[in-house]
């Protein structure tokens, strides 16, 4: 599979890509001040800095009822088809927190460790790729938890300018797959098989599914794709100008086009747990 059929037309648009790059993350926060009714201004800014970064921070300026508010925000940038995760509730919200259910702590978020790379909902089949997450920070924990991302549009510029080989193997039909999850002899997700680069139908953007999870991950046994691998995980490592790290405080939020991202480990305060809201859409912003 070749992500751009012509060499002039990767180049117009890599050139376009790092041209809009905002690099400083003080450019992308756009403060809310009502998030039920988000201005004309926040919301231009919002969808602008979307476009070209493929995602915008958001800053609520006064205490609201959280998840009306987040559900509220989320569906006026577009974001209404939800993904029904195993742990979400109303409308597709998930409180990221730790937990004491021991079945639902055999998934990193709902823990205190760190988790890798990874675009969100890796595992699904592509007909319910996830095109865009929101994350809403309510408490912060005592210390660490802080966030790390690129947009994984430019880091496919970032590979494919250093190594086109490596570009070109991940996009593969079979690069990645993901097993069946099967718990008590039902199966819970099917299996899952596709490129880690490629261009989303619905949308015509190059998109991206990975994860550096090595537990129920098969990369596609060839020495092309285990170079490549190796080569987008050195980049992944580096401090390009293009990375963000960021710890989100209390009533700042992300929202973003499914950007590849990591999550440092971090320590509670028992009386004020790291509490985060969760939504991911099948619509981009
Ligand atoms: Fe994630």
């Amino acid at each position: 599979m070749s992500i751009f059929n012509k060499l002039d037309e990767y180049k117009y648009w890599r050139d376009e890509k790092l041209e809009m790059a905002v690099t400083s993350v003080d450019d992308c926060v756009v403060p809310i001040v009502d998030p039920f009714n988000l201005s004309h201004n926040e919301k231009e800014k919002l969808t602008e800095l979307c476009t070209r970064n493929n995602f915008a921070l958001f800053q609520l300026q006064k205490q609201e009822s959280y998840v009306d508010a987040f559900i509220k925000i989320n569906s006026q940038l577009g974001l209404t088809n939800y993904d029904k995760h195993l742990y979400s509730q109303d409308s597709g919200i998930a409180k990221i927190t730790q937990t004491n259910n021991q079945e639902q702590a055999e998934f990193i978020p709902y823990t205190n460790r760190r988790i890798g790379w990874h675009t969100d909902g890796y595992y699904n089949p592509p007909e319910q790729s996830i095109r865009s997450f929101v994350l809403l920070c309510i408490n912060k924990a005592a210390s660490g938890g802080k966030s790390t991302w690129i947009d994984h549009q430019i880091l496919y510029i970032l590979l494919r300018e250093n190594n086109p080989e490596a570009a070109h193997a991940l996009t593969h039909a079979r690069a990645m797959t993901i097993p069946e999850h099967i718990t008590n002899g039902v199966i819970r997700r099917q299996k899952s098989a596709g490129p880690i680069f490629f261009i989303d139908e619905k949308s015509g953007q190059l998109s991206m599914r990975y994860t550096q999870r090595k537990k129920n991950v098969q990369f596609l046994n060839s020495v092309e794709i285990k170079q490549a691998i190796e080569v987008l995980d050195n980049l992944l490592a580096t401090n390009s100008k293009y990375h963000f790290k960021l710890l989100l405080a209390p009533r700042q939020g992300i929202i973003c086009n499914n950007v590849i991202h990591k999550r440092e480990d971090f320590i509670d305060d028992p009386a004020v747990p790291r509490l985060l809201l969760r939504g991911r859409y099948f619509d981009r912003v």
